[in-house]
């Protein structure tokens, strides 16, 4: 294993290096890996096409480098130390040795139902260790995973395996969070009604509950698994070939597949995993994610397995039994480096401080952040209260489409500011732009946060419609990525992410578009028109505020509200629910129709007065009348 960067001289170094010579510098990476056959060309890429390709002509397995490369050395360690919802179930723990063997083994039943290489496979499960087998399976032979967050509705789910025309659907009977449980099966059933290209489902048993199974598609997981062989030897992929898909919220209603590559992604996340959170060996280190989103992906599984690390995998909820559950888990296993989101840390810390005393949580080094902007107190309150101002906050700024962290410090390494993702890692060289594309130099300036140069980990496409991604990422700024994210950087050259500046939603960490959320609202019979908007809210860092023009006047306008949000669980999910909803009769409109959403941001944040400019809006009486209807 190379040696992390260990100063801020040495990164500083790197950081030179890999601007001046990237090719050289990745290189030099990528020798720490396995390869079947060495790569003939390092990078080509054009940003005007959308084309990027890393270490082309190398061939290799992702899942050797996670699991068979550490054998030797570490086959008895811990590789994934999984922690059951109830806390009155027995954590397990399973060795590097075993994963390999499990992962053997469920590989070998996929082919048994008609997995090939290239094939797409939707994932649809609990946080259960054998979720992690079932994607490592996958890239062992070359299918590609696309997992979906279990917490998604049957619409949703249906609509990203056509998306896809997946083949294969691995769920489980159900799945426990807090005391609920979900039944996956059955929201599975409603989706495969209109999955043609699903052949066969895949089933574990999690909640023994009652289930249907139908004839010759449903299969169990452990009838599977008695048959299956326990070699499977590696698929040989090449380095550009797909490892997955992951759908993320766009600015229109369709979801997009953001398709990853292998060597890029497998050499970025072991990079930016052990240098962002200064792993070393033997360290216990806890992601809190769900491996249904792009932080689960690298940070649960890739990340930490590349580096054999023992990573943590927790099933249930951060309030269940109690708000003391994370810190009550970080005590019982010693956890050295904990990753979370600002919306946790939020909702924690007004449970109040007597979930926390309790529990010794000295064990902690390192602490982290992602998913959306932390803000002021919520970042004191971590370092102080979790951290006990002795474990650096590494504030990772990153997306789906990044594949790994882009801009963060480096645990107790570089300097952390509150608020600030910071600097960008070795290899990332992001620069901030005007709205004409102009790049801003200089310092304690503010603009659109574009990347400039690629970096192995960048996603290759949008599954089906590369077209989408040049347009989406590659043409809004000439040669470059362009974030989506509105950034300043402060008189020392340190980013601080304000967030969004396009149509997508961050709300609890999760990315959702306005336009997916009105296209499910507009579907109620009464309603004719939506307009969503985010506004500031205490634990989930935007809350959902739509305005809602209906056909006729509703007559219970709160039984609306429920059947709203009723809509909105089924068509989208639980996350999208509306936090308020107000009913009005028009919308502020420019004279090209264009909703003016600035001002619908501005009413829903509570300001009134200062409006800004109305006079391109085709009727400003609107705004009249809205404000009073929020008055
Ligand atoms: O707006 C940024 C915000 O989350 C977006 C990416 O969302 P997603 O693709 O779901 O990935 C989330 C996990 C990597 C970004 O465009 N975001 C993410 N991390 C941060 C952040 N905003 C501020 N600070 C962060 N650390």
């Amino acid at each position: 294993m190379e040696k992390n960067i260990a100063t801020f001289e040495e990164y500083k170094k790197e950081y030179d290096k890999s601007v001046t010579n990237p090719e050289v510098f990745w290189e030099e990476k990528a020798r720490n890996f396995i390869w079947r056959r060495k790569w003939d060309n390092i990078l080509s890429w054009d940003f005007t096409k959308a084309e990027i390709k890393w270490f082309e002509g190398g061939k290799l397995n992702i899942t050797e480098n996670c699991l068979d490369r550490h054998l030797e050395k570490i086959g008895n360690q811990t590789a994934i130390k999984w922690i059951a919802n109830n806390p009155s179930e027995k954590s397990k723990s399973i060795s590097y040795k075993e994963l390999h063997l499990e992962v053997c083994k469920f590989s070998n039943v996929l082919k048994n139902n008609g997995a090939k290489k290239g094939d797409r496979i939707c994932i649809y499960m609990p946080m259960v260790p054998e979720l992690a087998i079932a994607v490592l399976a996958c890239a062992r032979i070359g299918a590609i995973h696309s997992v979906v967050f279990a917490g998604f509705s049957a619409k949703s789910l249906s609509d990203r395996i056509n998306d896809a025309s997946c083949t294969i659907l691995i769920t489980a009977d159900g799945s426990f969070r807090g005391e609920k449980v979900i039944p996956l099966k059955n929201i599975s059933d409603e989706a495969m009604d209109s999955t043609p290209s699903v052949k066969r489902c895949i089933v574990l048993e999690r909640t023994k509950s009652k289930i249907n199974m139908q004839k010759i598609r449903d299969v169990w997981w452990h009838n599977e698994m008695k048959k299956a062989d326990e070699d499977c030897s590696i698929e040989m992929m090449n380095s550009e070939d797909p490892l997955f898909i992951l759908y993320t919220s766009g600015s229109t209603g369709k979801p997009k597949g953001i398709q990853h590559s292998i060597a890029g992604y497998m050499i970025y996340t072991e990079f930016s995993f052990r240098n962002v959170f200064q792993y070393s060996e033997g360290d216990i280190y806890w992601c809190t994610a769900d491996i249904g989103w792009i932080t689960g992906h690298s940070y649960i599984l890739y990340g930490p397995l590349l580096s054999g690390a023992t990573t943590m995998m927790f099933e249930g909820v951060p309030s269940y039994p109690d708000s003391g559950r994370f810190w009550k888990i970080i005590e019982d296993n010693n956890v050295n480096i904990f990753y979370t989101a600002p919306t946790a840390i939020r909702a924690l810390e007004a449970k109040g401080m007597e979930f926390v005393k309790p529990y010794d949580l000295s064990s902690l080094k390192v602490l982290g952040t992602v998913g959306e902007p932390i803000n002021e107190d919520a970042w004191h309150w971590y370092n102080k209260e979790i951290g006990n101002r002795n474990a650096p906050i590494v504030d990772t700024w990153w997306q789906t489409e990044t594949g790994g962290i882009m801009i963060s410090n480096l645990a107790g390494v570089t300097p952390g500011k509150p608020t600030f993702a910071t600097l960008p890692l070795p290899g990332i060289q992001p620069c901030l732009v005007d709205e004409q594309g102009n790049e801003i130099k200089g310092n304690s300036v503010k603009g659109r946060l574009c990347i400039k140069y690629p970096w192995p980990a960048m996603a290759r496409s949008i599954y089906g419609n590369h077209e989408r991604f040049k347009n989406t990422y590659f043409n809004a700024f000439k040669n470059k990525y362009f974030t989506g994210d509105g950034c300043l950087r402060d008189e020392n050259g340190m980013y601080r992410i304000t967030g969004r500046v396009d149509d997508v939603l961050i709300v609890s960490g999760h990315n959702l578009g306005t336009a997916e959320i009105e296209s499910a609202i507009d579907q109620h019979k009464n309603v004719c028109e939506t307009a969503i908007v985010g506004y500031p809210h205490p634990i989930k860092g935007n809350g959902i505020y739509a305005y809602v023009i209906c056909h006729k006047k509703p007559k219970n306008k709160d039984a609306l509200r429920i059947e709203i949000n009723e809509l909105l669980t089924k068509e989208v999910g639980p996350i999208a629910k509306a936090d308020k909803i107000l009913f009005v009769s028009c919308l502020p409109k420019t004279r090209s129709g264009k909703i003016m959403r600035r001002i619908l941001r501005k009413i829903a944040e509570g300001e009134t007065e200062n409006l800004g400019d109305t006079s391109t809006l085709l009727d400003p009486a609107i705004v009249e009348e809205i404000k009073k209807l929020v008055q």
